[in-house]
């Protein structure tokens, strides 16, 4: 792994390092009521796409409540050296000197992403807009992910491939042409990567780019595209999809961005509380953007207490204090296809709290679980038959037999979630942090090979979830931290 930051970012402090190398293994046991108000760290595709747009500004862009999570601390890097000048002034206080659209220097050593797919595919669209070669690089995790479907639209539109792994997978270098062409492009899958991919290398061609989906997905490019000055035009498509139109070429006009909390991560606070008995807490400024909002909708139709408190906008996002309060009472139910853009990352702790809920949970589907950082699908399947409760992977659908028993003339459900492990995380945060949480009531702990991962996305997970009461040990001394 390379350094949290390299020389090319100036830094007041450093920021906390992430997975260095051998993993972490961690328990999670029976805990008492989870207590408290918490706020999880900022949203991390608003993080990736802040420093994205700051970058494409002319002039200076002020990020508050930066993720300073591995996957953000790399798109970071990408952005210096390609020529932004990237400055930490304090915690998750940042600023980015632009250099304006087309305006990106060529950098002179491969850009490396780490584990973040989001990092590495909407920069991969920047780079498209310049006519610069850059070589992308990851980890085994990145490196085994799809690309084409990124490489195909930024190919129609001009680009060159000059390097690839097999099936167009890192490394792979890129050669943005000096005259880009714009595109209408029908993206095969609902992805706010490859949407954002095709925008941001359209802000570079002149004329119109076009992107249609025909399921929404999270809209924070388009709606950075429209704060930093960009016309942009967003229609509804079809029943459930949008249509997006961008005028290429703008001048990008640097605007300040506050980052609010990420529902993704703010979900394992949440279902903590959900399945620990006694539990109430706050969550504070959580982003609750329709489009991110899936597994709430989903946990409250089974019965979930969660409250949107202080609803309010920062930042141009929807914003709530959440309050999750745990009743004992969670059902199955099925979950429909098209919630899945709305809620991609939060299967894994889904089928966690499903695991606690009365009757099996069917969650329908689920085809592109399989190429996030792990094939989810699988490691949420194996994990679960690690810590001992039914399921079964049904084409792309997922179902979650919940484990425990009813009494009281069949009113009253006690769950009884075995435990154990360990659980295998192939290098997936989520993965690691949702089977933490499913060792919080289970009957004995569950273990997990490693949690060095979660430094990714959410670097306080441990701590916050130790303040909030949960009972969680890490056998290296290094991540006890
Ligand atoms: C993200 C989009 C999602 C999600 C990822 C972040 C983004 O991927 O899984 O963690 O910031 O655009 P897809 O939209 O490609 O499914």
């Amino acid at each position: 792994m390379t350094s949290p930051l390299s020389p090319s970012i100036t830094t007041a402090a450093p920021v906390a390092s992430g997975h260095a190398g051998a993993p972490m293994p961690a328990r999670a046991g029976l805990s008492p009521a989870l207590k408290g108000t918490v706020r999880v760290p900022g949203d991390k595709s608003v993080s990736h796409r802040s420093l994205i747009f700051g970058t494409l500004a002319v002039g200076e862009t002020r990020i508050s409540g930066l993720l300073e999570g591995e996957d953000v601390l790399g798109t970071a890097r990408a952005c210096a050296a390609l020529g932004a000048t990237v400055e930490r002034l304090g915690e998750g206080e940042w600023r980015v000197e632009g250099v304006g659209v087309g305006g990106l220097t060529q950098p002179d050593a491969p850009l490396d992403f780490g584990n973040a797919g989001t990092g590495s595919r909407l920069m991969m669209g920047v780079v498209a807009g310049n006519p610069i070669t850059a070589t992308f690089d990851g980890d085994a995790s990145l490196r085994r992910r799809p690309m084409r479907r990124i490489l195909d639209p930024l190919e129609r539109m001009g680009v060159e491939v000059l390097d690839a792994a097999e099936g167009g997978r890192l490394p792979l270098t890129l050669k943005g042409p000096r005259d880009l062409v714009p595109i209408t492009y029908e993206s095969p899958v609902a992805s706010a990567q490859i949407k954002s991919a095709v925008l941001l290398a359209g802000l570079g061609a002149p004329g119109e780019t076009v992107l249609i989906e025909k399921e929404a997905s999270r809209d924070h490019t388009e709606r950075m595209l429209a704060h930093f000055g960009a016309d942009v035009r967003v229609e509804p498509f079809g029943e459930h999809g949008r249509k997006v139109t961008l005028k290429g070429r703008p001048e990008l006009k640097p605007a300040p961005i506050a980052v609010p909390a990420d529902p993704s991560s703010a979900a394992f606070p949440v279902a903590a509380a959900l399945i620990v008995p006694g539990s109430d807490i706050v969550i504070e400024g959580v982003m609750v953007n329709p489009l991110r909002t899936g597994l709430f909708i989903t946990l409250k139709q089974m019965g979930a207490s969660i409250e949107y408190l202080n609803e309010r906008i920062e930042g141009g996002e929807d914003v709530a204090d959440l309050r999750v309060r745990h009743t004992g009472r969670l059902r199955a139910v099925e979950v429909p296809a098209e919630r899945a853009p709305s809620m991609i990352d939060e299967y894994p702790i889904l089928a966690v709290v499903a695991a606690y809920a009365q009757g099996t949970t069917r969650m329908n589907g689920l085809s592109e679980l399989r190429v996030k950082e792990s094939d989810r699908l699988a490691a949420v399947a194996r994990g679960l038959d690690a810590i001992g409760v039914h399921n079964r992977i049904e084409g792309d659908d997922l179902l979650v037999e919940g484990a425990g028993s009813v009494s009281g003339g069949a009113t009253i459900w006690t769950p009884k979630v075995p435990g154990g492990g360990p659980v295998a995380t192939h290098m997936d945060h989520r993965i690691a942090m949702s089977f933490l949480v499913a060792g919080l009531a289970a009957l004995r702990p569950v273990e997990v090979d490693d949690v060095a991962f979660i430094a990714t996305s959410f670097p306080s997970f441990l701590p916050l979830m130790k303040q909030l009461g949960a009972v969680i040990e890490v056998d290296a001394a290094e991540g006890a931290r």
